[in-house]
């Protein structure tokens, strides 16, 4: 009775350059997916997108990083490639970055984000996709939803989350890990997590033992995994809600602050957090401004429900989209205006990313051109 929620995405190519796939790709991966659940490989599957990005969303009961899972969608992937290819779409198959499939897709280009918990009277999930930043930047909201009470009343007053989470952290560029405990090493944890360059949450677990996994953030960095820079990951957060786990509208509530983050054009920026319903996702503002959708689904019986009739076809949802509605133009708003701001400062720091973080760079060409006139100071 335990059931895995896996969320599996990349970008494979899109339409008016980096900005949104072609429904005949997402047509594609739900055949696939449909044969997929033929096959008893998955139990349910959806199929949706945030900005330029092919989001799978699967139940099965296979556990995470299951061979035949991830085959299934990096066929899809693959399906979708071969129709992107033939319109001669922008930056067609991306992200599958090897010719022979070797079993799972971390490292092979796609990102991934899978949790397996035993299913609760009721299980109310939220789906965080975001399109143009890195993975990272789910730390800022993570902390404040399962850290901070000023944020999360939960933990305070509800005796569950008030026994606090553990939290996996990684070290992108070590590739090391390591769990730490709120609300006791609070402090610690936010020496790590607030160098956005190099840490970030990969889980996080309730502490009360009747509750198991809270968060789980899609972390494969895909420039180390090309072996050179090829792309923010734009990734993907699945939490789950209610009941001693932070309530669904406490772990919306920090996309109210449209925090600075990495990645907007070129990768290579910093812009403001833009909440958005899927249909608003593309792109438009400098390829971004960066962009965080929210949508809800329940995971019943092993399957999803949202909107739609239970006994809808496979793969047919309808889930809530918690940025959609004109509360959020407020945030919207301010993303804007923050987003103009930084722009005005051109290619300057910190506008651009630091040297390290840059996705794009001309500087050793420059420097090489310049080795001759370059002196040494005085
Ligand atoms: C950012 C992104 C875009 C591109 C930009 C330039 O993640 O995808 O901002 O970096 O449109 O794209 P190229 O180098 O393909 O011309
Ligand atoms: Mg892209
Ligand atoms: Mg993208």
């Amino acid at each position: 009775d335990r059931v895995t929620v896996s969320v599996i995405k990349a970008d494979v190519g899109s339409v008016g350059g980096h900005a949104r796939p072609h429904p005949l790709m997402m047509q594609k991966c739900v055949e696939r997916l449909k044969d997929g659940v033929r096959a008893g490989t998955v139990d349910d599957f959806y199929v949706t997108r945030v900005g330029d990005d092919i989001n799978l969303y699967l139940t099965h009961t296979r556990g995470e990083n299951n061979k035949d899972v991830h085959g299934l969608c990096w066929d899809a992937f693959m399906d979708a490639t071969k129709v992107a290819k033939e319109m001669k779409l922008y930056a067609a198959g991306q992200d599958l970055l090897t010719d022979a499939f070797s079993g799972n897709i971390r490292g092979a280009g796609p990102g991934a984000a899978e949790m397996e918990f035993k299913e609760r009277g009721a299980e109310p999930i939220v789906f965080f996709m975001a399109d143009k930043t890195e993975p990272s930047s789910y730390s800022f909201p993570l902390c404040k939803v399962f850290m901070d009470p000023f944020t999360t009343t939960g933990l305070v007053i509800d005796p569950r989350a008030h026994e606090g989470f553990k939290f996996e952290i990684v070290d992108v560029i070590d590739s090391k890990k390591v769990i730490m405990s709120t609300p006791e090493e609070t402090y610690d944890i936010l020496t790590l997590l607030g160098d956005t360059t190099r840490y970030a949450i990969k889980r996080i677990w309730s502490k009360s033992d009747d509750i198991g996994i809270g968060a789980v953030v899609s972390t494969e960095k895909l420039n180390i995994s090309a072996g050179k820079y090829v792309g923010k990951d734009d990734p993907v957060c699945i939490c789950r809600a209610q009941s001693g786990l932070p309530a669904v509208g406490e772990h919306l509530q920090p996309y109210m602050f449209p925090a600075l983050v990495a990645g907007w054009m070129r990768g290579s920026h910093y812009g403001a957090w833009y909440p958005c319903s899927v249909a608003d996702s593309d792109p438009v503002f400098f390829d971004g401004p960066p962009r965080i959708c929210a949508v809800g689904m329940h995971v019943s019986n092993g399957k999803f429900q949202g909107l739609e009739d239970p006994n809808s076809p496979v793969g047919v949802h309808e889930p809530l989209d918690y940025f959609a509605g004109s509360c959020w133009d407020e945030a919207r708003r301010s993303a804007v205006k923050a987003s103009m701001y930084m722009r005005r400062h051109g290619p300057f720091m910190p506008a651009v990313l630091g040297p390290e973080e840059m996705e794009y760079t001309t500087r050793p060409a420059v420097l090489s051109k310049l080795k001759e006139r370059m002196e040494k100071l005085e």
